[in-house]
Protein backbone atom coordinates (compact mmCIF):
# COMPACT_ATOMS: atom_id res chain seq x y z
CA UNK A 1 0.00 0.00 0.00
CA UNK A 2 1.09 3.48 -0.62
CA UNK A 3 1.46 6.31 1.35
CA UNK A 4 -0.15 9.16 -0.85
CA UNK A 5 -3.02 9.74 -2.24
CA UNK A 6 -3.92 9.34 -5.82
CA UNK A 7 -6.66 11.56 -7.60
CA UNK A 8 -7.60 11.65 -10.46
CA UNK A 9 -9.76 14.16 -13.10
CA UNK A 10 -12.07 12.91 -15.54
CA UNK A 11 -14.59 14.20 -18.66
CA UNK A 12 -15.44 15.39 -21.87
CA UNK A 13 -12.91 17.79 -23.74
CA UNK A 14 -13.50 21.81 -22.41
CA UNK A 15 -15.04 19.83 -19.15
CA UNK A 16 -13.13 22.42 -17.21
CA UNK A 17 -11.66 19.54 -15.50
CA UNK A 18 -8.15 20.72 -15.95
CA UNK A 19 -8.45 24.27 -14.45
CA UNK A 20 -10.42 22.47 -11.58
CA UNK A 21 -7.52 20.13 -11.02
CA UNK A 22 -5.40 23.55 -11.40
CA UNK A 23 -7.30 25.01 -8.62
CA UNK A 24 -7.24 22.10 -6.38
CA UNK A 25 -3.61 21.78 -6.84
CA UNK A 26 -2.71 25.42 -5.87
CA UNK A 27 -5.11 25.14 -2.86
CA UNK A 28 -3.44 22.22 -1.56
CA UNK A 29 -0.42 23.40 -1.85
CA UNK A 30 -1.20 26.81 -0.26
CA UNK A 31 -2.06 23.81 2.96
CA UNK A 32 1.36 22.91 3.26
CA UNK A 33 0.75 19.79 1.40
CA UNK A 34 3.02 17.79 -0.81
CA UNK A 35 0.91 17.88 -4.24
CA UNK A 36 2.04 16.72 -7.31
CA UNK A 37 -0.08 18.38 -10.76
CA UNK A 38 0.45 16.12 -13.61
CA UNK A 39 -1.73 14.63 -16.90
CA UNK A 40 -2.10 12.26 -19.32
CA UNK A 41 -1.05 12.04 -22.24
CA UNK A 42 1.95 13.16 -20.37
CA UNK A 43 3.23 13.39 -16.97
CA UNK A 44 7.02 12.36 -17.77
CA UNK A 45 9.04 13.35 -20.37
CA UNK A 46 8.64 9.93 -22.79
CA UNK A 47 5.22 10.28 -21.99
CA UNK A 48 4.59 13.51 -23.34
CA UNK A 49 6.56 12.90 -26.47
CA UNK A 50 4.05 10.64 -26.93
CA UNK A 51 1.31 12.32 -26.38
CA UNK A 52 2.66 14.71 -29.48
CA UNK A 53 1.80 11.45 -31.83
CA UNK A 54 -1.39 11.45 -30.14
CA UNK A 55 -3.39 14.57 -30.01
CA UNK A 56 -1.87 16.54 -32.82
CA UNK A 57 -2.53 15.56 -36.78
CA UNK A 58 -5.10 14.08 -39.05
CA UNK A 59 -8.20 12.39 -36.44
CA UNK A 60 -7.43 8.89 -38.41
CA UNK A 61 -3.46 8.82 -38.71
CA UNK A 62 -3.79 5.70 -35.88
CA UNK A 63 -6.25 2.96 -35.97
CA UNK A 64 -7.66 2.75 -32.78
CA UNK A 65 -6.24 -0.52 -31.50
CA UNK A 66 -2.30 1.50 -31.98
CA UNK A 67 -3.82 4.10 -30.44
CA UNK A 68 -4.38 2.18 -27.46
CA UNK A 69 -1.24 1.13 -27.20
CA UNK A 70 0.26 4.48 -27.55
CA UNK A 71 -1.98 5.57 -24.85
CA UNK A 72 -0.56 2.78 -22.55
CA UNK A 73 2.76 2.68 -23.17
CA UNK A 74 2.33 6.36 -22.18
CA UNK A 75 0.54 5.39 -19.18
CA UNK A 76 2.84 3.03 -17.92
CA UNK A 77 6.10 5.53 -18.05
CA UNK A 78 4.11 8.40 -16.39
CA UNK A 79 3.13 5.87 -13.47
CA UNK A 80 6.67 4.58 -13.18
CA UNK A 81 8.52 7.92 -13.16
CA UNK A 82 6.30 10.34 -11.67
CA UNK A 83 3.34 8.32 -9.93
CA UNK A 84 4.33 5.85 -8.18
CA UNK A 85 7.58 7.64 -7.03
CA UNK A 86 5.51 10.71 -5.86
CA UNK A 87 3.05 8.17 -3.83
CA UNK A 88 5.57 6.31 -2.03
CA UNK A 89 6.90 9.27 -0.92
CA UNK A 90 3.21 10.22 0.76
CA UNK A 91 2.02 12.87 -1.67
CA UNK A 92 -1.62 13.80 -3.13
CA UNK A 93 -0.69 12.93 -6.97
CA UNK A 94 -3.68 15.04 -8.65
CA UNK A 95 -3.58 13.72 -11.99
CA UNK A 96 -5.73 15.23 -15.10
CA UNK A 97 -7.24 11.98 -16.59
CA UNK A 98 -6.06 8.61 -16.08
CA UNK A 99 -6.94 4.99 -17.27
CA UNK A 100 -10.68 5.89 -17.10
CA UNK A 101 -10.20 8.35 -20.07
CA UNK A 102 -8.83 5.40 -21.91
CA UNK A 103 -12.14 2.87 -20.95
CA UNK A 104 -14.39 6.17 -21.93
CA UNK A 105 -12.57 7.55 -25.24
CA UNK A 106 -11.40 4.29 -27.02
CA UNK A 107 -14.77 2.25 -26.16
CA UNK A 108 -17.15 5.55 -27.28
CA UNK A 109 -14.78 4.99 -30.50
CA UNK A 110 -15.55 1.64 -30.62
CA UNK A 111 -17.28 -0.45 -27.88
CA UNK A 112 -15.50 -3.96 -28.66
CA UNK A 113 -12.31 -1.51 -27.19
CA UNK A 114 -13.79 -1.36 -23.73
CA UNK A 115 -12.34 -5.09 -22.71
CA UNK A 116 -8.77 -4.75 -24.61
CA UNK A 117 -8.58 -1.15 -22.51
CA UNK A 118 -9.44 -2.87 -19.72
CA UNK A 119 -7.33 -5.93 -20.13
CA UNK A 120 -4.23 -3.88 -20.86
CA UNK A 121 -5.14 -2.07 -17.55
CA UNK A 122 -4.66 -4.72 -15.43
CA UNK A 123 -1.47 -5.75 -17.27
CA UNK A 124 0.60 -2.90 -17.39
CA UNK A 125 -0.89 -0.58 -14.57
CA UNK A 126 -2.81 -2.06 -12.42
CA UNK A 127 -3.32 1.02 -10.11
CA UNK A 128 -6.56 2.62 -9.77
CA UNK A 129 -7.11 6.27 -8.82
CA UNK A 130 -7.76 6.12 -4.81
CA UNK A 131 -10.64 8.76 -6.10
CA UNK A 132 -11.91 9.81 -9.48
CA UNK A 133 -14.28 13.21 -9.84
CA UNK A 134 -15.97 13.29 -12.94
CA UNK A 135 -16.45 16.56 -14.30
CA UNK A 136 -20.05 16.33 -16.10
CA UNK A 137 -21.26 19.33 -18.56
CA UNK A 138 -23.53 19.42 -21.50
CA UNK A 139 -21.18 18.17 -24.53
CA UNK A 140 -21.84 20.86 -27.00
CA UNK A 141 -20.78 23.93 -24.98
CA UNK A 142 -17.56 21.65 -24.39
CA UNK A 143 -17.31 20.82 -27.91
CA UNK A 144 -17.10 24.92 -28.12
CA UNK A 145 -14.84 25.58 -25.12
CA UNK A 146 -12.44 22.93 -26.88
CA UNK A 147 -12.31 24.60 -30.26
CA UNK A 148 -12.29 27.70 -28.95
CA UNK A 149 -9.12 27.15 -27.47
CA UNK A 150 -7.19 26.63 -31.12
CA UNK A 151 -4.49 24.71 -29.27
CA UNK A 152 -3.54 22.40 -32.19
CA UNK A 153 -4.77 19.75 -29.81
CA UNK A 154 -7.98 19.56 -31.35
CA UNK A 155 -7.07 15.63 -33.10
CA UNK A 156 -10.16 14.10 -30.61
CA UNK A 157 -12.43 17.07 -30.60
CA UNK A 158 -12.62 16.57 -34.40
CA UNK A 159 -14.64 13.80 -34.10
CA UNK A 160 -17.96 15.95 -33.78
CA UNK A 161 -20.59 16.27 -31.31
CA UNK A 162 -22.10 12.80 -31.41
CA UNK A 163 -18.78 11.55 -30.32
CA UNK A 164 -18.77 13.87 -27.58
CA UNK A 165 -22.16 12.34 -26.55
CA UNK A 166 -21.06 9.23 -26.51
CA UNK A 167 -18.19 10.45 -24.36
CA UNK A 168 -20.95 12.05 -21.73
CA UNK A 169 -22.78 8.62 -21.70
CA UNK A 170 -19.66 6.81 -21.30
CA UNK A 171 -18.44 9.19 -18.27
CA UNK A 172 -21.30 8.66 -16.58
CA UNK A 173 -21.61 4.98 -16.79
CA UNK A 174 -17.87 5.24 -14.91
CA UNK A 175 -20.02 6.58 -11.86
CA UNK A 176 -22.10 3.22 -11.72
CA UNK A 177 -18.54 1.02 -13.32
CA UNK A 178 -16.55 2.37 -10.32
CA UNK A 179 -19.29 3.28 -7.43
CA UNK A 180 -16.86 3.06 -4.62
CA UNK A 181 -14.06 5.79 -5.93
CA UNK A 182 -15.72 7.91 -8.53
CA UNK A 183 -18.11 11.26 -7.98
CA UNK A 184 -19.65 12.72 -10.27
CA UNK A 185 -19.50 17.03 -10.18
CA UNK A 186 -21.98 18.98 -12.36
CA UNK A 187 -19.43 21.15 -13.96
CA UNK A 188 -22.14 23.91 -15.11
CA UNK A 189 -21.68 27.42 -13.44
CA UNK A 190 -18.71 29.82 -12.90
CA UNK A 191 -14.76 28.24 -11.86
CA UNK A 192 -15.57 29.35 -8.79
CA UNK A 193 -19.14 27.17 -8.09
CA UNK A 194 -17.87 23.95 -9.75
CA UNK A 195 -14.41 24.42 -7.12
CA UNK A 196 -16.47 24.98 -4.34
CA UNK A 197 -18.16 21.27 -5.31
CA UNK A 198 -14.92 19.78 -5.70
CA UNK A 199 -14.15 20.74 -2.33
CA UNK A 200 -17.38 19.29 -1.02
CA UNK A 201 -16.53 15.88 -2.74
CA UNK A 202 -13.18 15.85 -1.53
CA UNK A 203 -14.42 16.53 2.50
CA UNK A 204 -13.18 13.95 4.50
CA UNK A 205 -11.51 11.68 2.04
CA UNK A 206 -8.19 13.51 1.60
CA UNK A 207 -5.41 11.36 4.22
P1 LIG B 1 -6.62 16.60 -22.84
O1 LIG B 1 -7.23 17.47 -23.90
O2 LIG B 1 -7.48 16.42 -21.65
O3 LIG B 1 -5.22 16.99 -22.50
O4 LIG B 1 -6.52 15.11 -23.48
C1 LIG B 1 -6.03 14.90 -24.75
C2 LIG B 1 -6.98 14.09 -25.60
O5 LIG B 1 -6.67 12.69 -25.51
C3 LIG B 1 -8.43 14.24 -25.18
O6 LIG B 1 -9.20 14.52 -26.35
C4 LIG B 1 -8.79 12.89 -24.64
C5 LIG B 1 -7.85 11.94 -25.30
N1 LIG B 1 -7.52 10.74 -24.50
C6 LIG B 1 -7.93 9.49 -24.94
O7 LIG B 1 -8.58 9.37 -25.97
N2 LIG B 1 -7.57 8.38 -24.22
C7 LIG B 1 -6.81 8.46 -23.08
O8 LIG B 1 -6.50 7.45 -22.46
C8 LIG B 1 -6.40 9.79 -22.63
C9 LIG B 1 -5.57 9.91 -21.38
C10 LIG B 1 -6.78 10.88 -23.36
Amino acid sequence: MSAGFFLTFEGADGSGKSTQARRLYEALKAEGRDVVLTREPGGSDGAEEIRRLLVEGDPGRWSAETEILLFFAARRDHLERTILPALARGAVVISDRFSDSSRVYQGATRGDLRAKVDALHRLMIGKEPDLTLVIDIDPELGLKRGLARHSGEDRFEAFGAEFQQKLRAGFRALLTDFPERCIGIDGNGSVEAVAARVREALKGRLP
